[in-house]
């Protein structure tokens, strides 16, 4: 994303982060508008792409609330701003290795994910999603044992968690998604490039392995 801060000119945006009034420019990200004020404690921010999904905001414009990626969002007048605290630790907790063949997957994702099963169809994910996944489907081919499919509908997902903290049923979306593709590849051969070239690194390292013996 293109970022401004128009040097030189007079903010002429107001709007209020993290209960602070603040003056900002047009063009400007909320990030940036955050940092122009010296608005404190706005720490959870990374990549400023949209991809590490740290920056999460809560938005109030008039009486809708939302939420979205502070550095892929532009100041508006009159929006206020909440940077919403970093991800909890997760609560699932499984060993991909443990997972020795493919029998037992269902059974065993019923036992981590209890609550996917409950899910209310409430789109309060889809909302939330600020990648624009299908969540609440995805999360649905999951309870399925559609694993693959739950997978690819998270292919683009950064894990922001926005889709978990809005989960009135504490399913974890993002969890339920990041199990799908762990699984998903557990149980596949990598693609025929990656594994041709994982063996020229070993054959590398082996070859360097054997003429650092021949010196000694
Ligand atoms: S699926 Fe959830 S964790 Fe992934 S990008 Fe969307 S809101 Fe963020
Ligand atoms: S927010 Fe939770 S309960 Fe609502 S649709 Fe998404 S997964 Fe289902
Ligand atoms: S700072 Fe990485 S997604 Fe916004």
């Amino acid at each position: 994303m293109s970022t401004s801060t128009n040097e030189g000119k007079q903010p002429d945006v107001t709007l209020t982060i993290n209960g602070l009034a603040v003056k900002a420019n047009e063009g400007m990200t909320l990030v940036e508008a955050a940092w122009h004020a010296g608005v404190p404690r706005v720490t959870s921010v990374g990549c400023m792409e949209g991809v590490c999904g740290s920056c999460r905001v809560m938005l109030r414009r008039g009486k809708e609330v939302t939420v979205d990626l502070a550095c892929q969002t532009f100041v508006e007048n009159d929006i206020e701003v909440v940077f919403l605290p970093p991800a909890s630790a997760p609560r699932h907790h499984y060993e991909i290795d443990d997972f020795k063949d493919g029998w037992d997957i269902h059974a065993r994702f019923h036992d981590i994910f209890p609550e996917a099963s409950r899910c209310r169809h409430c789109h309060g994910c889809d909302n939330a999603c600020p990648k624009g996944i299908t969540v609440e489907n995805g999360v649905a081919l999951a309870d399925a044992g559609r694993y693959r499919e739950a997978g690819e509908a998270f292919f683009e997902c950064i894990m922001c968690e926005l889709c978990d903290v809005a989960c009135p049923e504490l399913i974890a979306p993002a969890h339920v998604g990041l199990f799908s593709r762990r699984i998903t590849a557990h149980f596949h051969l990598r693609p025929p490039n990656l594994i041709h070239r994982l063996e020229e690194l070993r054959q590398e390292r082996q070859g360097a392995t054997l003429k650092e013996s021949d010196e000694e």
